[in-house]
Parts: structure tokens; sequence; C-alpha cells
């Protein structure tokens, strides 16, 4: 089975049963303060599990390109990916356990044809909060599962979300495709690393939201939520062990062979699938249309220690040509039909990883020569203090697990408190830290948010209306307190700029429009002049947010009522974000 195949087969099994298809969001989530990336094909459907209504309808479906970069020191084994595809199906307060596990069960043992017995899931023990989930263990019974392929976990394995620190999360009941290799001791189970056990599929009864208190609370409906591997799915399927003997993996894999032969040099497995896989993440971060750049905060940081950790593989080998884009350029010809952004943005990616590329060798041999002396000062299996990592890193542009990892692979430690301490002394304490901001949590879903959001809306419009239609949204993050918005403009915004676009917004909250919502297809909203990300899936159908005379966005909301509700509008700060996209901050309710 081909990737495709499986793609088509899981979306077509869920509309069969009364599921709309949605289309893949950005790897950047709007509006959400702490997560750096989509981490789940549940991340961009949070207002909508919270209750909001989608306009698809309670039942969907999707396959979500996603980020988790918690995993990276895992990457290299047979399973962990950086970037991966998930396979999801929801229901917003229509279906919930009965139906969800037994499609589930259907399209496991029936489509992909698993035998029953190499399947194994976990339940929910039950704690003070929530009661053991004795229901979705008879469902499982009920099919045919036995005891000994029923295994029941705490909150630590079998809760899942809030994907940060606030938002809908619940008990789940995930399924694991049992290896068949023996088992590694007596307690081994699906939550034991040994690889017999691989998880495939994680279905999550949302019943509750995560409060920034830390509490719990009944959401309005009761959802599921679920996610699925495509490509560990796709290993098992083909009867590989590992997902590198995947089409997903195999032409790259080859290039960066032939480079290898070219080149006369040779590395370790672990390293070659570290260069592919991370190769594979930073071409679809880099493609994706917010068009991100390496940088030294955020996402952007992100994107730079998995570009740097490449040139730093190839250069351990004793290879210092760039081969950053033409192993790009293989897997952007490889997913561009399924993913075109990749088409579009090819030659942003190109240019972006030449010019890190650039930056980086420069100072790399250097930085490599004076690590290495530092560790050499230092007593065999000792610590690198925090001050010389920082210089590393102030200096010599080396991401600090870069020199974790440096120093691991010849015996010694880091002390990351110590690095974090300086890092801080050094940082403008305004812009959030690359040590630091790695967790996080959706942002609250209150009034004051929505009112944020449209306040967001109406700087959009204004900016469009002072600046001219170049202007485009690149990201925004809305906390309690402010907004933040990041747009294209290739220069500095003046003062009387700045001040004419905080009147025009001004001018809408006192005069206090109500707030229209419409759905339609995407090409009636687009020749209705709204703007936003155009998903292109046909037959879909997305929500429109109007502010008559001032903006006409896509989005899926929510907003206010009424501009009267924001009050007042103020500008706090105006600030590069990165090369051509400037930010905005900015408060409401102020007076
Ligand atoms: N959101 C769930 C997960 O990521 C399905 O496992």
């Amino acid at each position: 089975m081909t990737a495709n195949e499986l793609r088509t087969m899981y979306v077509n099994f869920f509309k069969e049963r009364g599921h709309k298809e949605i289309a893949s969001a950005s790897l950047l989530p709007e509006n959400d303060p702490t997560v750096l990336f989509t981490t789940a094909g549940m991340h961009p459907l949070a207002p909508y599990l919270l209750g909001e209504k989608h306009p698809s309808g309670k039942r969907l479906t999707d396959v979500q390109k996603c980020v988790r970069t918690e995993d990276i020191d895992e990457v290299g084994d047979d399973t962990h990916c950086t970037f991966f595809e998930m396979l999801g199906n929801w229901s917003l307060g229509d279906y919930f356990k009965q139906e969800s596990i037994s499609m589930s069960f259907d399209f496991l043992t029936n489509y992909l044809h698993i035998p029953l017995e190499r399947l194994a899931v976990t339940v929910f023990e039950g704690d003070e909060l929530v009661p053991a989930d004795v229901e979705a263990e008879e469902i499982w019974k009920s099919f045919g599962l036995k005891s000994d392929q029923i295994f029941r976990y705490g909150r630590d394995n079998n809760w899942w979300g809030p994907a940060g620190q606030t938002g809908p999360c619940g008990p789940d009941t995930e399924i694991f495709y049992d290896m068949d290799k023996p088992k590694c001791g007596p307690n081994c189970g699906p939550s034991c690393k040994c690889g017999k056990y691989v998880e495939i599929w994680n279905n999550v009864f949302m019943q509750f939201n995560k409060e920034a208190d830390g509490t719990f609370t009944e959401l309005k409906q009761r959802n599921v939520d679920t996610g699925m591997g495509l490509e560990r799915v796709l290993t098992i399927f083909n009867g590989k062990t590992n997902v590198y003997d995947t089409e997903l993996f195999i032409p790259i894999m080859q290039t960066l062979e032939e480079i290898l032969e070219k080149e006369g040099k040779s590395i370790p497995d672990r390293d070659k699938r570290i260069i592919c896989e991370h190769t594979r993440a930073i071409t679809f971060i880099l493609g994706d249309p917010m068009k991100i750049s390496p940088s030294n905060t955020e996402q952007g940081y992100i994107l730079r220690r998995l570009i740097r950790r490449i040139i730093r593989l190839f250069k351990k080998a004793d290879i210092s040509a760039n081969y950053l884009c033409e192993l790009s350029e293989v897997i952007i010809e490889q997913y561009r039909l399924v993913y075109p952004e990749l088409g579009e943005n090819r030659e942003f990616i190109l240019e972006q990883l030449q010019k890190e590329y650039n930056l980086f060798s420069k100072t790399l041999d250097e930085g490599l020569k004076k690590a290495n002396r530092y560790l050499d000062s230092i007593e065999q299996g000792g610590i690198l203090s925090g001050e010389l990592a920082f210089k590393l890193y102030d200096t010599f542009g080396f991401p600090i697990e870069f020199t974790s990892e440096l120093a691991s692979e010849r015996g010694y430690q880091v002390d990351m408190d110590g690095f974090r301490k300086k890092f801080e002394e050094h940082q403008n304490k305004s812009r959030q830290g690359a040590a630091g901001k790695f967790a996080g949590g959706l942002a609250d879903n209150n009034e004051q948010t929505a009112r944020l959001h449209t306040a967001t809306h109406l700087l959009n419009g204004a900016l469009r209306k002072v600046l001219g239609d170049e202007v485009f949204q690149r990201g925004s993050n809305i906390t309690s307190e402010r907004l933040r918005f990041d747009f294209s403009f290739g220069r500095k915004v003046t003062k009387e700029e700045l001040g004419k676009v905080e009147s025009i917004v001004n001018e809408a909250i006192r005069k206090k429009i109500d707030v229209i919502l419409e759905e339609m297809t995407p090409e009636k909203a687009y020749e209705e002049g709204a703007i936003g990300v155009f998903s292109g899936k046909y037959g879909e159908i997305v929500k429109v947010y109007t502010i008559p005379g001032y903006s006409k966005e896509i989005c899926g909301g929510p907003h206010a009522k009424n501009t009267g509700e924001l009050v007042s509008f103020k500008i706090k700060k105006e600030e590069a974000s990165s090369a051509g996209v400037r930010r905005i901050k900015a408060v409401i309710n102020e007076n």
C-alpha cells in the first residue's frame, strides 16, 4: 500500500460513515500563545471541541501535518519522527465510545487486515477525578479481544491532552500493534519501550477542559478525538520494521547514499536516519504558508536547531559541502502533489537552507575547535559550565542541544541551568527565549480572547488600508492580556502610520458594529473579497466573519458579537519579527 492509498482509504472510510473531510491546517498554530507547532489533528479544532459550531458539521476527518519536538531525541529509532502525518476523525458532540471503537476496530481488521491477535489496547484505570473506563474495556472485549490484550494504565499513559497547559482533554484508549517479539519481562506491555508494542492509533474521549488554574471542568459536549500515525501504519501494513524502509524515506535515503558514495565517506545508520528525518521536517516547516525562517526564537529556533544538526552530522563525517538543498528537493518532489505548498514555496525553502548553511558554516569549524578545547580542559565525565555553553551559543551559533549532544558523545554533561541563567541575562526579557519555551497551552477560550481576536481582524484590515495589499497575516497569537500579530511588510511601520491604523480600529469600535458570521464555500468567500487561508479542498464550507467596512476574513472564530465590546484599542509595540515580517503587540479595553 502506498502512503496516498492509505490517506485515501482512511478518509473515505470515515466519509462513508458520515464524516466531512477538512483540510490540513498550517503547522504553525494560530491564536495559540504557547504551543510552537501543530502537534495533533485536534489542535486546530480546539474551539470546536470547546463547543463552537463547525461549519462542516459534527463528524470530521482529515490528514494533518504535525511537528512534535519532544520526540527529537528519539529520532533515529524505528518509529519516532519530529514531523509526521496524523490521520484523524472527530465527533463533536455526536457519537461516543461505542461507535468510535467500533469504527476503529472495523478499519483495523477489515481494511488494514490486522489479525485480531496482533492488537493490544490500553484503557484508563481511573482515579479520583474520573472512574476506570470499564465501558471502553467491555467494548473491546465484545469485539473478541482477550484479557491479556487489554491493559489498564493511569493518567500518565491513558489521559490525553491538553495540547499545552489548558484546553480539551480526557481519558483515552490507545491501540497498539504487537510486533510479535518476545516479551522483554514479566511486566512487558504497551507502556514499555522495548519495541514489542508500537502505538498506531489513539481514541480520546474528550469530556473535560483543563482551566488555567489547573482544574478540570466538564465540556458542554462529549467529543471523540482520534489520531493515527500514517508513517507507522504504512510501516506495519507493508511488513517493514521501520519507517525508513517505507516509500516515504526510500528516495531521500537513496540520494543520501549516493552523496556518501560520491564523497567516499560513510556515516552511522542512525545519523543517516536523523539527516533524512530532519530534512523532511525542515522542508515542511519552511514550506508552510506562514513562511518562517531560521532565527533564535520560537519556531525559527527549532528550525535552526534541526538544520544545524544536519549540517553537523555531515561535518562529523568530514563532509563540508552543502547537501541540504539537494536532499530537500527530494522531499519537495515526493510530497508536492499532496502538499502543494511545498512546490509553491520551493524557492523560499532552498534559499533559506542555503542562507542558513552559509551563516553557520562560517563559524562551525572554529566553534567545534573551541568546544573540543573546552571539553579537553575538563576532567573526563565532568560538566561543561553554563558560561562556556553560552559562549558557544552566542559566538558560534551552537544551539544548546547541539552542544549537549557534542558533549555527551564525548562523555560529558552540560550545566543546562547555568546556561539558561546566562541566556536570560543576555536576552531581552520580553523576547521569548530559545532555551525555555517548548511547552505551553491552548489559549483561554473566553470572551476576552474572542474580543482580542476581533481586534486582530480589525487590525489586519486597517493595516491593509494604510500600508497596502502586500500586508498578509503571518501569525497570530492571543493571550487574555494582549494580541500579537505578525504580517508581511518590508520595512518599519512609521509612528504616523501606526497612529492611522490605531484610529481606524478605534473608529470601528466607536461605531459599535455587529460582527456578522456566514458560512459559504471558499470560492464564494474569495469572490466576496474575504482574506484568509484557502485550503482548496473541494466541497468545503468555511466560516466568514465580516465587520462591514473594516474586515472580511475566513476564520474559525470565536469573535465578539459587536465591535463595541472592545471599548478601545492601543498598539503597544511594533518591531521586526523576521526578514520581511513585522510584529505588532496591542491591547484592548484600556482607558
Ligand atoms: N490527540 C490525540 C493524540 O495526539 C489523538 O494522540
